[in-house]
């Protein structure tokens, strides 16, 4: 059988098991060390703000909306088409998700359906308590239209960065314009420490409260004294240390990714029914992930059974995000709009987009997607 060829892996570059292995030589092991403090200095400084390395991103977007005030009762709209950790912390905290649909032109949440949902809640006396909004592989949501609908309703946005770590909006890193942004640095991800998160915050003060939260909430004294709930949640100095190496190539991972796009792009471009995720005018997408969309009628051949032939040719690939209006958790929140995302779940197809693919790779993508649309018009024409 040929190589399996994985959706995204971890790359590392030529530092990371040096940083490692200062942490055992140094006996930093734990969640203290040079390692941790490197980490979030080198990510603070490429973002502009402070920050706070975590055990995962669903720890950092826990904590963020833990600093918005988020908690029993309250409503946090989110956008429909989203990994589920997206909104899981909503539901720890005892919060209730809103579902908004997404834009076809940026696959992120529709900054016209939320100025609408807003405004109606205005009417009705009922504002959210915030707006989670989601990078969705690679790219950045359309901030400017959304923090302005935001702004003029006093409602904070949490911007959910895990996928765009590297993107920019505006000139502006991606993760760096709300007031909490959270990271992840799972193993799928553009840069990874196998597992981990990073919270950013535009006030200090609140990324020291999420470090304080992140470690037990242990007051100051050698006494075990407690007057806030805590949580495990702080990176080890050992992984910091794989997260120092990754940042240094993060620029050539993002570089990397977007070459692979491209080569999709090239090589697909004659096939009618195959669309890329646009890319919007407003900043970069790194492409962490590069998805298309089938349209069936025109291509021949529909999404799964694409995904069929990669599998039989042992390249994993994926259909975009599930959903929230329709998976089954959360089915019973309300939602608004939600075709959109319901259709690209339909269509979308996530090929294999690692930072690490070679050009032979990719082209044994490429030959199987092309070999299942021929094989399916030879199938219609001898029909
Ligand atoms: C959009 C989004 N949010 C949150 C997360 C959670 O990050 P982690 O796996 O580090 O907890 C992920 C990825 O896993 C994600 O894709």
């Amino acid at each position: 059988m040929t190589r399996r060829l994985y959706l995204s892996v971890p790359h590392m570059g030529e530092s990371e098991a040096r940083y490692v292995q200062e942490a055992f030589s140094s006996n930093w092991l734990s969640t203290v060390g040079p390692n941790l403090d490197a980490f979030e200095a080198e990510f603070s400084r490429r973002l502009g703000l402070p920050s706070v390395a975590l055990a995962s991103g669903t720890a950092a977007l826990h904590l963020g909306l833990r600093l918005l005030g988020v908690g029993p009762g309250d409503e946090v709209l989110c956008p429909t088409l989203t990994f589920v950790a997206s909104v899981n912390p909503v539901t720890y905290l005892g919060a209730e998700a809103t579902f908004l649909d997404v834009s076809r032109d940026t696959w992120n949440l529709d900054p016209g359906i939320l100025e609408e949902v807003l405004s109606a809640r205005a009417r009705e006396g009922r504002l959210p308590k915030c707006v989670v909004v989601v990078d969705l592989y690679g790219q950045s949501a359309d901030l400017d239209p959304i923090l302005a609908s935001c702004d003029r309703h006093g409602v904070p946005v949490l911007e959910d960065a895990a996928e765009a770590l590297g993107a920019s909006y505006k000139g502006h890193p991606a993760g760096s314009r709300c007031p909490v942004s959270a990271f992840s640095f799972n193993g799928n991800k553009i840069i990874t420490t196998t597992g981990g998160g990073m919270l950013a915050c535009r006030d200090p003060s609140w990324t020291a409260r999420a470090r304080f939260w992140s470690q037990q909430a242990r007051d100051p004294g050698v006494a075990y004294h407690h007057t806030q709930l805590g949580y495990n949640y702080r990176l080890s100095n050992v992984l910091a240390g794989i997260g120092r190496g990754q940042l240094e190539v993060l620029e050539n991972r993002v570089a990397r990714r977007r070459a692979v796009c491209e080569r999709y792009r090239e090589a697909l471009a004659d096939l009618e029914g195959l669309s890329l995720m646009p890319e919007a005018p407003y900043g970069l997408h790194t492409r962490w992930l590069t998805v298309f969309t089938v349209d069936a009628a025109r291509l021949g051949v529909d999404r799964d059974a694409l995904l069929a032939a990669l599998e039989a040719e042992n390249i994993e690939a994926r259909p975009v995000w599930k959903p929230m209006n329709i998976q089954p958790l959360y089915a019973h929140r309300p939602s608004y709009g939600g075709a959109v995302g319901e259709d690209l779940y339909h269509r979308g197809l996530c090929l294999p987009s690692s930072s690490s693919l070679s050009e032979g790779d990719v082209g044994r993508v490429v030959a199987t997607l092309r070999g299942a649309v021929e094989r399916a018009a030879r199938a219609r024409r001898r029909d």
